[in-house]
């Protein structure tokens, strides 16, 4: 075959990737979907592109140069593995399999264990950006093995975005170390939209600001610090009119956040590694809670006599500017948390410093900030936490005043600002000098004996809570 690489899957995200590879040097790219209609119309509207059209898989695998590599774009799932297989049934050995949709890193931990068995290269590639970045330069996360890299880095490199003149890929890690990555990326997006969200919420509630005005504030706040892609589409939301009503677009569509899956996956993983992610676990809730129109009704209808709002202090904008970018710096701090632990438990070597780099283009988060994460775990790739680096406890200090003003209107207010809240008070149990976890602990003491430690010296301890309430030494 002449096909440097193929591309499986030929929906939205599969065409745009297809037609990106096709436009850089040195790649020829064969195309192949299960319904050949896609194939055809893909073909004849990019006559550019130079594709080699397979009608059949054989086909496909027959156009392929070897070693050969395909890059899987369909739907994550059980069809993702049905795609496997029959390439997996065809290719030889040392060919490579790239999957380039949001699938579970469990999954892709699995299938890279199968194939790698029957002599084949398996990569989990994340894959950031929409249908535009996918066009024009995606942010890109492949884990697998280095050899799998080393073959696949020309091609990654050729079609990712570029940031600061760099490619935004990198080798993750190894096996679903990429994906896992991909899937911390979505908790994080769901973290920073809620918290916007909940910006717009109080600046509306609160501020009284209108959509149109909205907009220029976001517009603004784009030029600082907050600099991102999804501040940036939120002042365009914010302008459009709805072309029917003539009002706000924002205010004619339905207040329920849908969810393909990916903010569950990453709560259920921090949950699982005990890493306390609660901003993006706000967000996948809140989510959730727009959908239960039941609760929301009913609870409506019980309690119409609610708060007075106050009218907005002087410097509200900015307070709430600066609430945004502490709880923003929480939310990705715990992000970041995430991604190490599960490096550790999954025997991944991630550099949380180059995740951040190739975060900075590309990417639904991308954001001016990203570079500063970058530096500084580039200055000390050991740092525990965001939050204790410098910059970021500099930005936390500096916002710590208005972020508590903001939370305390909020609550006073009766408007919803759970991430906002969540964040700042992550912020301050990180920050205490005690916990009142002592408390759980002799409560837990007391009632199932699961005895505790001591502050003063090392050993474990059982108060004899139903007997003469001594303490005894229990281990
Ligand atoms: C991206 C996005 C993309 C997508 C997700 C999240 O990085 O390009 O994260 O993967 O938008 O599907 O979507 P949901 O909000 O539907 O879960």
């Amino acid at each position: 075959g002449e096909a440097t690489i193929g591309v499986i899957g030929l929906a939205v995200m599969g065409s745009n990737l297809a037609r990106n590879l096709a436009s850089r040097e040195g790649n020829t790219v064969a195309v192949f979907n299960r319904t050949t209609a896609k194939t055809d119309a893909l073909v004849e509207e990019h006559p550019e592109a130079g594709f080699v059209a397979a009608e059949t898989i054989d086909d496909f695998v027959a156009s392929l140069a070897t070693p050969r590599t395909a890059i899987i774009m369909v739907q994550a799932g059980a069809g993702t593995d049905a795609v496997i297989e029959q390439l997996a049934e065809r290719f030889e050995e040392g060919d490579i399999i790239v999957d380039g949709g949001n699938a579970d890193f469990h999954d892709t931990i699995r299938r890279e264990e199968e194939l790698r068995e029957r002599g084949l290269h398996f990569v989990g590639c994340g894959i950031s950006g929409g249908e535009e970045g996918a066009l024009n330069g995606p942010s890109l996360m492949p884990g697998g093995s280095k050899e799998a890299w080393e073959a696949l880095a020309p091609a990654l490199r050729s079609i990712a975005a570029v940031a600061q003149d760099e490619p935004c890929v990198t080798h993750v890690g190894s096996d679903g170390a990429g994906h896992f990555v991909k899937m911390v990326h979505n908790g994080i997006e769901y973290a920073d939209m809620q918290l916007i969200a909940e910006s717009y919420d109080l600046l509306r509630r609160i501020g009284g600001h209108d959509p149109a005005s909205l907009a220029d504030v976001y517009a603004e706040w784009n030029g600082g610090d907050l600099e991102s892609y999804l501040i940036e589409i939120t002042a365009e939301v914010l302008r459009q009119d709805d072309a029917e009503t003539g009002g706000p677009l924002v205010d004619v569509i339905l207040d329920r956040a849908g969810s393909k899956g990916t903010g569950v996956w990453t709560v259920q993983n921090a949950l699982g590694l005990g890493v306390p992610a609660t901003a993006i676990g706000e967000a996948v809730f809140a989510r959730a809670l727009s959908c239960s129109a039941e609760h929301r009704d009913a609870v409506r209808s019980t309690f119409s006599d609610r708060p007075d709002v106050p009218t907005a202090p002087d410097g509200f904008e900015d307070d709430v500017r600066a609430a945004l970018y502490a709880s923003k710096v929480v939310a990705y701090a715990q992000g970041f948390d995430l991604i190490r632990a599960g490096a550790e438990e999954h025997g991944w070597d991630i550099d949380l410093g180059a995740i951040a780099r190739i975060w900075r283009g590309g990417c639904i988060i991308r954001a001016r900030f990203l570079d500063r994460i970058a530096e500084a775990y580039d200055d000390d790739p050991s740092l525990v936490t965001l939050l204790a680096h410098p910059y970021f406890a500099e930005a936390v200090r500096d916002g710590e005043a208005a972020w508590r003003r903001v939370v305390a209107l909020a609550v006073t207010a009766g408007v919803p600002a759970p991430a906002f809240g969540s964040a700042l008070a992550s912020y301050d149990a990180l920050a205490s000098e005690r916990l009142p976890a002592a408390l759980i602990q002799a409560q837990r003491d007391f009632f199932g004996a699961h005895t505790y430690r001591r502050t003063d010296r090392d050993g474990v301890f059982h108060t004899l809570w139903s007997g003469d309430r001594s303490e005894v030494a229990a281990d």
